[in-house]
């Protein structure tokens, strides 16, 4: 897809995290631009929350380097980590706070520059954004799950980042929530930022870019949601789970590493040094 700044790139190279003598993510590969919508998926415990802390600096890789507009991540992440938002896999605490008290809250602390009727502006129109105006006088502890999390999303969306990371924003979200929610992160990548969510809904895969699929820890695809079936040579999505287990991480790996994918969507990005 076309973006107005397609310099804005994320790569990741060799990302490896290994925790006490057990390796989690090994020579992960990761390669998106701006406008890029880009779905984790794979069994649970395969990686997925760990690459996405990898990813975004928040918890970096014990191996490897992450480039993020053409500079080390880790080595500069207080510069850069304005630019990042990341939504955890765990809700907000459910404060007794009202919606609009816990924003107006981040707002100050993480915009202090802005005068008090610009953060006011940005609240409103992100409130707006994420159909929470006529919420904003509840408390949060008295919101639906989904609405927590687009509160989260608020939040993290104040200082407006050009990176933004989601872990399971959908999990506990009715299917037609699910399909809203995963809608405003596909128009919040289109508007020029990059975004990268872990799911495991498989309605809204045509809504993604790019699909990075994780196997204990190893990349086993990344590459368009179209061509994952015929990839896999399944006729459902949910059949790749299953089939992953047949055959050792390291396999499919390599099985991935000969395809023209390989080349296509991660050599070729990764070569160009940005
Ligand atoms: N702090 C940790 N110490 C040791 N092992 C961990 C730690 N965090 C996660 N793991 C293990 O790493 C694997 C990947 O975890 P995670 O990234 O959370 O997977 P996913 O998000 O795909 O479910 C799991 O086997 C998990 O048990
Ligand atoms: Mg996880």
């Amino acid at each position: 897809m076309e973006t107005a700044n397609p310099t804005h790139q994320l790569t990741g190279r060799k990302l490896a995290v290994k925790l006490g003598g057990t390796t989690i993510l090994n020579g992960i590969d990761f390669a998106a631009r701006s406008g890029q919508l880009i779905g984790v998926l794979g069994p649970s415990g395969s990686g997925k929350s760990t690459l996405l802390m990898a990813l975004s600096g928040f918890r970096p890789a014990t191996g490897g380097v992450v480039l993020f507009k053409r500079k080390d991540l880790y080595k500069e992440f207080e510069a850069l980590k304005t630019h990042i938002g990341f939504v955890p896999q765990d809700d907000i605490v459910p404060t007794q706070l009202r919606v609009e008290r816990v924003v107006k809250y981040a707002a100050e602390l993480r915009l202090p520059d802005l005068s008090k009727e610009e953060r006011e502006q940005r609240i409103d129109s992100l409130l707006g954004m994420l159909d929470l105006q006529e919420r904003r006088r509840l408390r949060v502890n008295k919101l639906s799950g989904g609405q927590r999390k687009r509160v989260s999303i608020a939040v993290e969306l104040l200082a407006k980042p050009e990176l933004f990371f989601a872990d399971e924003p959908t999990s506990g979200l009715d299917p037609a929530l699910e399909m809203e929610l995963m809608k405003l992160l596909r128009r919040m990548a289109t508007q020029g930022r990059i975004v990268i969510v872990t799911t495991h809904i498989m309605s809204s895969l045509s809504l993604l870019d790019l699909i990075c699929v994780l196997h204990k820890g190893r990349l086993a695809y990344f590459g368009p949601p179209d061509q994952i079936k015929p990839y896999f040579k399944v006729s459902d999505f949910s059949e790749i789970y299953h089939l992953l287990g047949t055959r050792e991480p390291n396999e499919w790996e390599s099985h991935f590493k000969r395809h023209p994918f390989h080349q296509k969507y991660l050599a070729s990005q990764l070569q160009g040094g940005s």
